[in-house]
């Protein structure tokens, strides 16, 4: 099973973490569509990885956005065999705190951008018989969220549920749904989001004793994506440093 040349989207490609599964991809001979709400931020990053990468700027959250942008994809770059749908925000308020607004705002990023992207680009992976989507969940779905707020962790817990229903969809079509849920991940969403005692507190927690490093994600994107896992699917992939063995 040889590896071959893939058109891969990564959203949220201008943050650490898939910043470095867009790297992991690249390294592995692929051309890689970073997607980002950040025009500026996602065209530096396309700067620093090469003739490779291809930058796009759009909102995720927004369902028309997603329609052109995947046709513009589709038009320049050609149509999308890996899907990475890493883009999201962070909220740490509780229920008690989470307003309709706050609530309505972190679904409509962290679940309802995967599921428009995912069906958009499904039928060019139908046609292809080939595809891999891969899904960034979070520890806080299992967790019910340590520091991570109620809005946060249900939007990964139904990331999770995404990840089983498009896997049960797509079993013949010679595509593989799987998602990653990290725990901590050394990247400004964890530095810079919880104040210095939380972060003592969390450290303090962590069994492993230390953060996972951006690298190690993108090695599990990588792992993936390889058409050596295609027997795969439907697959919930812990990265949380011992929090919890299943
Ligand atoms: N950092 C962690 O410890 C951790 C742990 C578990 C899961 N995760 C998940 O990993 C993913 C990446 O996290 P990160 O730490 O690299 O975050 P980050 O904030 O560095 O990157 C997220 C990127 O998504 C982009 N983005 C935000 N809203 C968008 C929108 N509407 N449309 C398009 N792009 C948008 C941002 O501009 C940013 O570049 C997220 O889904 C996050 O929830 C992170």
């Amino acid at each position: 099973m040889q590896e071959q040349r893939r058109i891969a989207l990564v959203t949220g490609a201008a943050g650490t973490m898939g910043q470095s599964a867009a790297q992991g991809l690249i390294a592995d001979g692929h051309q890689v569509v970073l997607a980002d709400i950040d025009k500026d931020a996602v065209s530096a990053v396309a700067r620093e990885l090469g003739v490779d990468s291809y930058p796009i700027a759009f909102d995720i959250s927004d369902y028309q956005a997603c329609k052109g942008a995947v046709e513009k994809i589709t038009a320049d770059v050609g149509p999308v065999e890996i899907l990475v749908n890493n883009a999201g925000i962070l909220s740490n308020n509780k229920a008690a705190e989470t307003t309709p607004e706050e609530w309505h705002k972190v679904m409509a990023v962290n679940l309802d951008g995967a599921f428009y992207l995912t069906q958009m680009c499904l039928p060019a992976m139908r046609k292809a018989k080939w595809g891999r989507i891969i899904n960034v969940c979070s520890f806080a779905a299992k967790s019910g969220g340590i520091t991570a707020g109620t809005a946060y962790s249900v939007s990964k817990a139904a990331m999770i549920g995404l990840t089983f229903s498009i896997a049960a969809e797509t079993l013949r079509d010679g595509i593989t749904v799987n998602g990653i849920a990290p725990a901590y991940v050394r990247t400004p969403m964890v530095e810079k989001q919880l104040t210095a005692q939380q972060q003592a507190e969390v450290m303090a927690k962590i069994p492993v004793g230390r953060y996972c490093e951006p690298e190690e994600f993108g090695h599990v994107v990588k792992f993936l994506a390889s058409p050596l896992s295609g027997f795969i699917t439907g697959e919930i992939i812990d990265q949380n440093g011992g929090f919890q063995f299943d």
